[in-house]
């Protein structure tokens, strides 16, 4: 029997064993973590993470092949394969701090492996995590210097599931990608892991690379769908000086089957763990090899996407004359994305800390995310990153105390609130009773939909006075110029 084990029992970690033993019931797979929590929450009835359809994997294969421990040490040793899934998080201090990717826990995991395994079994060692390119080389050399015998072949195997969809994502990947030494034990470990997906992802899906091009291709994948979210909103700003509708330019643009129609959706702006992580990773990778232009192209993908987050906050400020102090608003989804209550880098963090220099009191809802996350991502100090960032007040503790409130649904958060804001693109806030909101709110009430997910038409037929990303503006805002 061929044992797997995973490094990271996180977002990645966890959904991608419990789908490789899913769908290979021959292969023990064990996730271990050093963290006691996560690792019983795995074991529980309520898994650590929010992602549809998981739980439902889980529950078929844990405790037959699928296991979640601390042993880490033992299970390490006792694996041929084992995957590393660590978090690799920016730099917030010493060389290339707010840019370079911090390689702690992957260095550690890489000593520990090194320190846990005997000659009588060689392993593979797969970078599950996004790493910069040529980290397998700095890996390979911790792992052989230290080597108590064991051959080891390091392959890169990166990630490229996306939150609220990882099952669907796992189960029909667009490509899983093998990088490897082309030696013969390279290729003959490329194969091994080919084997292990092969047995659910068609054969031509399966794309088999050297080293640097699978670490580079991760990097380069999530800064082409960021620079495609910061190009639409760029537009965005654009439609509303000027009458255009988003929705339509994407459509009509996104039609070309040269660009396609996907990752056009303007909003609020990106979020989530990965992307400006990455991209600020691959702006130091330029840096460091001498390409301070292509470095400044990348940057200013992360610069679009704090210019349409400010550029939010402004629009809601000035559209209430100029002054939010005091006033009650409610902001609808915390999470950076539907169906996850993951909030790593959400646009919320920095639209909230808007409204709170502006003295706003905000009320929150979203239903994946609790009282207490909200309250440490507020509270969090924020390190402040080399490219501009204009929102980032520190919460003092009677702040979040007196001014932000987590509640327990929409119509709690709008009731005589001045605004609402509406943040993440959940389904429920398509088919809100606005009406039944319009009334329990101060007039003139307004709406925000930094996720394009009301009919403005419908709203302003209530009453609502409303703003929608990249869409013609109502009157009011137009005698109200935001500026950014
Ligand atoms: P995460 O923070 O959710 O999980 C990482 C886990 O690793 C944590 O539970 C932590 O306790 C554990 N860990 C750290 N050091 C350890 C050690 N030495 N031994 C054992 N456990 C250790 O992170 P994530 O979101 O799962 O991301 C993991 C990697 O995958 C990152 O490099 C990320 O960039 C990449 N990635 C993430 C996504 C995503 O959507 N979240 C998608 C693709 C790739
Ligand atoms: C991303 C990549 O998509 C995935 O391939 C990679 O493995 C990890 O990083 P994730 O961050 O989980 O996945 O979610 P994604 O769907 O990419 O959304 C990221 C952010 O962009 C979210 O805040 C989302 O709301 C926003 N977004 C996405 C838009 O604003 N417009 C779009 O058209 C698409």
């Amino acid at each position: 029997m061929v044992k797997i084990c995973c490094i990271g029992a996180g977002y990645v970690g966890g959904p991608t064993m419990a789908v490789i033993a899913l769908k290979c019931p021959e292969i023990e797979v064990v996730v271990v973590d050093i963290s006691e929590p996560r690792i019983s929450g795995w074991n529980s009835d309520r898994l650590p993470i929010y992602e549809p359809g998981l739980d439902d994997v889980v529950k078929q294969c844990r405790g037959r092949n699928l296991f979640f421990s601390t042993e880490v040490h033992r299970h390490v040793g006792e694996a041929d394969i084992v995957f590393v899934s660590v978090n690799t998080p920016t730099k917030t201090c010493g060389l290339g701090a707010g840019k370079a990717a911090d390689l702690t826990y992957w260095e550690s995991a890489a000593r520990m492996i090194a320190d846990v395994s005997r000659s009588d079994k060689n392993k593979i060692v797969v970078e599950k995590s996004t790493v910069p390119v040529k980290t397998a080389e700095a890996i390979e050399k911790i792992l052989t210097h230290n080597s108590r015998g064991v051959k080891y072949q390091i392959l890169s195997n990166p990630e490229f599931l996306a939150e609220g969809t990882a099952v669907k994502d796992l189960f029909s990947p667009d490509r899983v990608l093998i990088g490897g030494r082309e030696t013969p034990e390279g290729r003959e470990a490329v194969s091994a892991l080919r084997n292990v997906y092969a047995h659910w992802v068609p054969e031509d899906r399966i794309i088999a690379t050297n080293l640097w091009s699978a670490e580079l291709s991760k990097l380069a994948a999530n800064a082409f769908l960021a620079q495609r979210i910061s190009s639409v909103n760029a537009v965005s700003a654009l439609c509303e000086a000027t009458g255009a509708d988003v929705t339509e330019v994407a459509h009509s643009v996104g039609r070309d089957a040269r660009i396609g129609p996907r990752f056009l959706t303007a909003s609020v702006g990106f979020g989530g763990s990965c992307f400006q992580k990455d991209i600020l990773n691959l702006v130091y990778i330029c840096e460091c090899y001498g390409l301070p232009e292509v470095a400044g192209y990348w940057r200013e993908v992360i610069r679009i996407n704090d210019y349409q987050k400010s550029r939010f906050v402004n629009r809601v400020v000035s559209s209430m004359f100029n002054t939010v102090a005091a006033k009650k608003i409610a902001v609808l989804g915390f999470a950076f994305k539907k169906d996850t209550g993951d909030t790593r880098e959400t646009p919320a963090i920095d639209v909230c800390r808007g409204l709170l220099r502006d003295k706003a009191v905000v009320s929150i809802y979203d239903p994946q995310v609790t009282e207490e996350q909200v309250h440490r991502d507020l509270a969090m100090k924020q390190f402040d990153w080399d490219h501009p960032r204009h929102l980032q007040p520190l919460i003092s503790p009677s702040d979040l105390a007196n001014r932000v409130a987590v509640v327990h649904d929409a119509y709690e958060a709008a009731r005589e609130a001045h605004a609402v804001c509406i943040l993440t693109e959940w389904d429920e806030f398509r088919n809100l009773d606005y009406q039944r909101m319009f009334d329990a709110m101060h007039k003139p009430a307004f709406v925000f939909d930094g996720r394009n997910v009301v009919d403005p038409a419908k709203l302003r037929e209530i009453g609502f006075v409303v703003y929608a990303i990249g869409k013609p503006l109502d009157n009011w805002l137009k005698d109200m110029p935001a500026v950014a």
